[in-house]
């Protein structure tokens, strides 16, 4: 059963119509993420230059027994942003008698089908999924919890599409919902050669162009949007004072916009600032997480040092 539903159309014209406003034309990235978004991210994760799924999968392969044992027997696992729940069945099968799944995503739809298909799979787990903006408090329901710890995981590098303000905000409120005793697992990407980076968010196929372009449909179709695709093309930039990947939609010449019922003005070359992709120091990460009732328990790293799992405690 999905547990509350939050995310409305109307929060999403509030969003489209304040961010296309902005003198940087900008959108929350949480809007990628309808039933197509997700699928589209699913399809980047398979992709040759896409280095951050499989390198984190394998960090994950490496260190699950670990995870597992410090969770301890009867855990409840909450996972932020599941998406496809690929990499947590590393965890469902090496937990001990875990006593409920809590999968937490704004895809509604996509939420459901992967839980539904969870159920099939894994028949005698409890799976009590929240469709719910992880920016926004959420209540683990008191059902979900037994006896054992409670395991928050957040992996994919999730954490680096969000500010710094959004990031101190979420420990925060993690460390709060999740509790006393609590555990957090982490998946950071780390800082990198550039050359690494740009094709890894523009890659041959066009796939993220493909994810990235899906937005404006979403808007077309949820918010009667008048954009036509191809005059906007898809650009990964690095920023390099903010440690970023930036993914912006750049318009192809002056044109005018309906939204809702607004005339957005778009000059030749101006852009739509969609996601950022931040790339981590592990200091860096785990000062933020400290700051906010964290404390370093373990981290694990692939030979190349690409991406970081972490695991934090509440202090
Ligand atoms: N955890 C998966 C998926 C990562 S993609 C993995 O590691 O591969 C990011 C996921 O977070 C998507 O499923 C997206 O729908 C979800 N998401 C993005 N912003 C969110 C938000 N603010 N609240 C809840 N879910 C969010
Ligand atoms: C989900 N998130 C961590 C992905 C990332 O790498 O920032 C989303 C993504 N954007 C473009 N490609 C993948």
């Amino acid at each position: 059963m999905l547990d509350t539903v939050k995310v409305t159309n109307a929060e999403f014209a509030a969003d489209v119509l304040e961010g296309l406003g902005l003198p940087q034309k900008t959108l929350p990235c949480r809007w990628l993420y309808d039933e197509r978004g997700s699928q589209l991210f699913e399809e980047i994760t398979d992709l040759p230059e896409y280095y951050p799924t499989r390198t984190e999968t394998k960090i994950l392969e490496g260190c699950r027994r670990e995870v597992a044992a410090a969770a301890g027997s009867g855990a409840t696992l909450v996972e932020y942003g599941s998406g496809a729940s690929v990499k947590t069945r590393l965890l469902l099968d090496t937990f001990d008698a875990l006593h409920c799944y809590v999968p937490i995503d704004v895809s509604a739809s996509f939420l459901e089908e992967t839980a539904d298909q969870l159920r099939r799979d894994y028949p005698s787990l409890s799976i009590k999924s929240i469709v719910g903006d992880f920016l926004s408090p959420i209540s683990v329901p008191s059902n979900a919890r037994g006896a054992g710890r409670t395991v928050g995981f957040f992996p994919g590098s999730t954490i680096g599409n969000l500010s710094n303000a959004e990031i101190s905000d979420f420990f925060q409120r993690a460390r709060q919902d999740l509790g006393d005793g609590a555990s957090f697992v982490l998946g950071a990407d780390l800082k990198k050669d550039v050359a690494r980076l740009i094709p890894a968010y523009d890659d041959a196929a066009g796939v993220t162009a493909a994810f990235n372009l899906n937005i404006l449909k979403r808007i077309n179709r949820e918010l009667e949007g008048s954009f036509t695709l191809d005059q906007f093309a898809h650009e990964a930039r690095w920023n390099e004072d903010a440690s970023r990947v930036e993914m912006h939609l750049v318009s192809q010449m002056d044109q005018t916009v309906t939204v809702a019922d607004t005339k957005i003005g778009f000059a030749e070359g101006e852009t739509i600032h969609t996601e950022n992709s931040r790339k981590f120091a592990i200091d860096e990460l785990v000062q933020l997480a400290e700051a906010q009732g964290w404390t370093l328990s373990q981290s694990w790293m692939d030979d190349e040092k690409l991406f970081s799992v972490v695991m934090l405690d509440a202090a």
